[in-house]
């Protein structure tokens, strides 16, 4: 049985469908029911279920706030992990931690390999670096898949924003100078499932892993693909307009560059990410579709 931290998020909630269509038994605690940050509630958890396999998709997502709201970033992305590291570690259990392509700079021009160091430029991307450093520390049975903007039908995410944008404006401005590999809730969840009985085996492939959707784009591009796609649908189909990072100043900096070489993890487990064009066509029809059923939830 696998025990999911964090089942209220989007991957969270991804994770809960997905188990249940592949009929892998799955136990899923909320925010509310385990706080990753209390080390009894994460002890009495792993005692009480006896997992094969922990997933933590918990964390503090919240890039910008993170810039001022320091305490709280560190606890769900550092304190977190590193209690989840300890408790798997005293009862054997091995874990599947999730992190970001934010731990790096966007510096490099080129894709960022597990090997590159890790640089980040913003509060959460030092903070969910600092939950690496403690959950390797605490768990050698440990994976940390590193994804990249992650969206699909559950909780907020750019595709939602864009959708949401796109019913009532006729132009949106886009930054077009930050590139990076959008990732399906749907395929990270495949990915997590498809290797989780090989770590619940035991299998000697602890690690970490960057694991993301197949291609590359700017947010532009992503906006472009979602209108685009959503046009037909609902009969809207605003222009969409490149701007720069400097046009939309943000309290966090983002990495200009943040594609993911993920070769190691295909390597390794035998398959990789979708196209994230496919991903994305095939999640804006699923939402515009509901859109259109509940218009005032649009
Ligand atoms: N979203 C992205 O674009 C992106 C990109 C790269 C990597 N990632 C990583 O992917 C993973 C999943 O992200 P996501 O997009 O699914 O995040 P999400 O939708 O924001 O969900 C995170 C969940 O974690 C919960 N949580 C926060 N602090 C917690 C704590 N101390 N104990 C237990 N639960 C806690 C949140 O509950 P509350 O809402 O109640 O606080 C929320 O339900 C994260 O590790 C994230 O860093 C995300």
């Amino acid at each position: 049985m696998i025990l999911l931290f964090g089942a209220n998020g989007q991957l969270g909630q991804e994770m809960v469908r997905a188990s249940a269509a592949r009929k892998m038994p799955l136990v899923a605690l909320s925010h509310a029911e385990a706080d990753i940050a209390d080390a009894a509630a994460v002890r009495d958890a792993i005692a009480r279920h006896k997992p094969a396999l922990v997933v933590n998709a918990a964390a503090y997502t919240k890039v910008d706030l993170a810039e001022t709201e320091l305490e709280a970033a560190r606890r769900g992305n550092e304190t977190g992990p590193a209690l989840l590291g300890e408790a798997c570690a005293a009862a054997n259990t091995p874990l599947v931690h999730i992190s970001t392509d934010y731990v790096f700079d966007g510096t490099k021009p080129t894709a960022y390999a597990e090997t590159d160091p890790v640089s980040p430029a913003s509060s959460y991307g030092r903070s969910k670096a600092a939950g690496e450093y403690a959950l390797r520390a605490a768990a050698p049975r440990h994976v940390i898949l590193r994804t990249s903007w992650v969206y699909g039908e559950f909780g907020h995410n750019f595709l939602k924003t864009i959708l949401r944008l796109a019913a009532t404006r006729d132009e949106l401005r886009v930054v077009a100078d930050q590139r990076g590999c959008p990732t399906s809730t749907a395929d990270l969840a495949r990915a997590i499932l498809g290797i989780a009985p090989r770590l619940a085996a035991g299998e000697e492939v602890w690690g970490t892993y960057h694991f993301a959707g197949h291609g590359v784009t700017t947010f532009h591009g992503f906006a472009s693909r979602i209108v685009a796609a959503q046009a037909p649908l609902t009969g809207r189909n605003p222009r969409v307009t490149a701007i720069t990072s400097a046009e939309f100043p943000t309290p966090a900096t983002r990495p200009a560059n943040s594609e993911l070489d993920c070769s190691l993890f295909a390597r390794t487990f035998g398959f990789g990410g979708r196209p994230w064009t496919e991903e994305t066509d095939a999640i804006t029809a699923v939402l515009a579709a509901e859109a259109r059923k509940t218009p005032h939830v649009a």
